[in-house]
């Protein structure tokens, strides 16, 4: 009973106040807190915006310092957490796996999950802003066969995940500082996306009182879709499948005829242009350079698509631009990182702006219940029938 406003997929609802995350889509622009992001992807780095993200300010020297020491002490994983790798078939895809470790977490911290508590919400953030990149590289690991590995102190969190996925016990893993800071943008562009589906989803799962932990599985779940967290995986598949630069007209040609997307193109919030997509652009100059790899194929094909849908009119005219993923997809693969890895960096560099968004709404007072309505179209009233009397 009742009216209701009918809005499937939410394209015309906001389902919360929030002040952590402004987006302008027509104007192109996107601010953590209040900041611009070319300012942060420029000066500040990844830890330092997830104490903006979580806190509402940038940190003073000393709390940047406390707030490092708190994400280093949490980012090692109970020996436990070892044995539930194990327990996944080695091809099976690094997602489900972080989907189920990082669920698992809840079961090894029964004492500090009171939602009601301050301090344990804030416990809880730190675990997971520290341990997500460790599961991560864990599950990629497991994958290939290597050993699990430990995350070093003393680096930086983008260091430290590059270490804890390529080093071995034979070989330290050598930090190149030019790949670890294109990393660092990658992880701080995606920190945080307003009220994009996962982060709803993990408002959703927390608005019912679940712990912390259950509520980003959650959100990792959703963020595993293609028409979510599946994009710049989906580029790089792209590029493979035109193979190289002599098929890019035809490849064009079906792009108009609507055979196929351009991936990494369009977006439904940014219709001018991507904000994040200027800034990965640059960073992506600069990895292709310092990896000599200008003129490998994959990338002059990259390249001349991007040349080419600049200056199509059937992009201009549809305000069709690269995307913060069609770049991304292309630096992560230049600095190594395989293609499945792609959506769980996405999810590491995520999980501050869920667990942002979850603290936001478990501390205000009038939080209720995530409930949406709906409009029934099923049978109207009718009785019972005997299975004998069935037609
Ligand atoms: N390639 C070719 N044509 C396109 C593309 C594309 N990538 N994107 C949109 N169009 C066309 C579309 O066919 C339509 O044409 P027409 O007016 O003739 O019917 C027109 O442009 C408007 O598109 P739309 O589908 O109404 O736009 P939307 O806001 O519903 O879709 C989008 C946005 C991101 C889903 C879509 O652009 C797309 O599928 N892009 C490729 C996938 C992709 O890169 N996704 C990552 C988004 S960024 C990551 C994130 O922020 O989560």
């Amino acid at each position: 009973t009742g009216m209701f406003t009918f809005d499937p997929g939410f394209l015309a609802t906001a389902a919360c106040e929030s002040s952590i995350t402004f987006i302008d889509g027509d104007l192109g622009q996107l601010y953590y807190r209040g900041y611009p992001i070319e300012q942060l992807a420029e000066h500040s780095d990844f830890l330092e915006s997830c104490y903006l993200l979580l806190n509402g300010e940038l940190p003073t020297a000393e709390q940047f310092a406390e707030f490092n020491r708190k994400i280093m002490r949490h980012n090692m994983l109970n020996d436990q957490i070892m044995s539930f790798f194990k327990g996944f078939r080695r091809d099976a895809h690094p997602m489900a796996v972080m989907v189920g470790v990082v669920g698992a977490l809840s079961a090894f911290y029964h004492d500090s999950l009171d939602i009601n508590d301050a301090h344990h919400r804030e416990v809880s953030a730190h675990r997971l802003i520290a341990k997500v990149p460790n599961i991560a590289a864990q599950a990629y690991r497991y994958n290939k066969g290597l050993p699990f590995s430990y995350p070093k102190n003393g680096l930086t969190y983008s260091e430290n995940f590059l270490h804890m996925m390529f080093s071995t016990p034979c070989e330290e893993y050598k930090v190149n500082k030019v790949l670890a800071k294109a990393l660092d943008r990658i992880f701080i562009l995606h920190a945080d996306h307003e009220q994009n589906a996962s982060t709803s989803t993990v408002r959703l799962a927390g608005s019912s009182g679940a712990n912390p932990f259950a509520c980003i599985a959650a959100g990792i779940a959703c963020l595993w879709g293609p028409s979510h967290g599946g994009a710049n995986e989906a580029v790089l598949k792209m590029l493979d499948e035109i193979g190289s630069v002599e098929n890019v007209p035809a490849f064009m040609e079906g792009v108009k005829a609507k055979t196929h997307k351009l991936m990494g193109f369009g977006h439904r919030v940014y219709k001018n242009f991507d904000p994040r997509a200027k800034i990965m652009k640059e960073t992506c100059d600069e990895v292709l350079n310092e990896l000599g790899l200008r003129d490998d194929p994959k990338f002059q094909l990259a390249m001349k698509l991007e040349e080419i849908a600049l200056s199509d009119p059937y992009f201009i005219e549809r305000k069709l631009y690269p995307n913060v993923d069609f770049y991304s997809g292309i630096v992560l693969s230049a600095i190594g990182i395989p293609v499945s890895m792609f959506t769980p960096i996405f999810a590491l560099a995520r999980t501050v702006g869920w667990i942002s968004h979850w603290t936001e709404m478990i501390s205000d007072p009038g939080m209720k219940i995530g409930r949406p309505r709906q409009l029934y179209t099923g049978s109207v009233r009718r009785d019972y029938a005997q299975v004998a009397d069935r037609k």
